[in-house]
């Protein structure tokens, strides 16, 4: 499989990366561009941000790297495991980290992860590393059964959905969950009053958790400027994409499950409505 880091536009200006490492530059973050040993992805989206920039995809020569899936006007998605792409990114290279992990609870995303894995922590840990090493700031929706396993955060943020039917470990119903966050900005407004809206799987393509697209608009308004590059290394059904899109952000996203990729892709696809007030 080949790598192209690109910039599609959003932050403006194209420029191609190596297809089998080296460096590149997305938008203005420089960016380590390894070969990959574990990619899984790669379905050129044949869109104007990756035609005409020699994606190749399917070889396994040593050597080669991941094709974006989808890479366009600042977006640039990649259907692999984050644990391959993270560490080709070069360190505080990305304005914000802001992601939602699978919560380690064995829910059943696809065939492609598996939730209920022993190592979570572990694995969990690994790949928050990761994140802070390339984020200059991150914000995390960690769910409340393995908040505590995160390292102590700098803050924490809340978005408050009165009426989810969601449980709580203590028999009712959890009303609110909370946003770590690592690094340093000022945030204004910590809070987020946002009830659970009936239709957010509608409006992310049948994911079996998105986050509403609100609450990322919030959170990105909150956590970047302007032409910020955004990076969500699980990715999902798209929601931090097209959020940064609708923003004027830049933004990297990384799937593992292919099906996930494509609603991402298809949301891109939406034009941009003008936000709610
Ligand atoms: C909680 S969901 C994210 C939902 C997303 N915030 C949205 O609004 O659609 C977590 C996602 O991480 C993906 N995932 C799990 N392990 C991954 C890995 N190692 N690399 C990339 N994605 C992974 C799952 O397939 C799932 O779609």
């Amino acid at each position: 499989m080949s790598v192209l880091w690109t910039d599609g536009g959003g932050g403006g200006g194209g420029g191609a990366a190596p297809a089998a490492g080296g460096r590149a530059h997305l938008g203005g973050a420089s960016v380590d561009v390894p070969a990959l040993s574990r990619a899984v992805g790669g379905v050129a989206d044949g869109g104007a941000g990756a035609a005409g920039l020699g994606a190749e995809s399917g070889a396994d020569e040593p050597g080669a790297a991941v094709t974006p899936y989808y890479d366009q006007d600042g977006v640039t998605i990649y259907h692999a495991d984050c644990r391959d792409v993270l560490p080709t990114l070069a360190p505080a290279s990305v304005d914000l980290v802001l992601t939602d992990p699978p919560y380690g609870v064995g829910f059943k995303y696809s065939d492609a992860y598996d939730d209920a894995a022993a190592d979570y922590r572990e694995w969990m840990l690994g790949c928050f590393r990761e994140m802070q090493r390339v984020g200059r700031l991150t914000m995390i929706t960690t769910g409340m059964r393995h908040l505590w396993m995160y390292p102590p955060a700098t803050w924490v943020m809340c978005w408050a959905h009165p009426g989810s039917t969601r449980a709580s470990a203590l028999g009712g119903f959890s009303e609110w969950e909370p946003v770590l966050v690592y690094g340093k900005r000022r945030i204004y407004n910590d809070f987020k009053y946002l009830p659970h809206a009936a239709n957010i799987s509608a409006e992310s393509g049948g994911h079996p958790c998105p986050k509403p697209l609100r609450l990322y608009h919030w959170l990105i308004l909150q956590g970047s400027d302007p032409g910020a590059l955004i990076l969500d290394p699980f990715l999902g059904s798209g929601t931090a994409a097209r959020a940064a899109k609708d923003l004027g952000r830049r933004c990297i996203g990384i799937e593992i499950e292919e099906r996930y990729c494509a609603i991402a892709v298809e949301r891109l696809r939406q034009m941009v409505l003008p936000l709610p007030a």
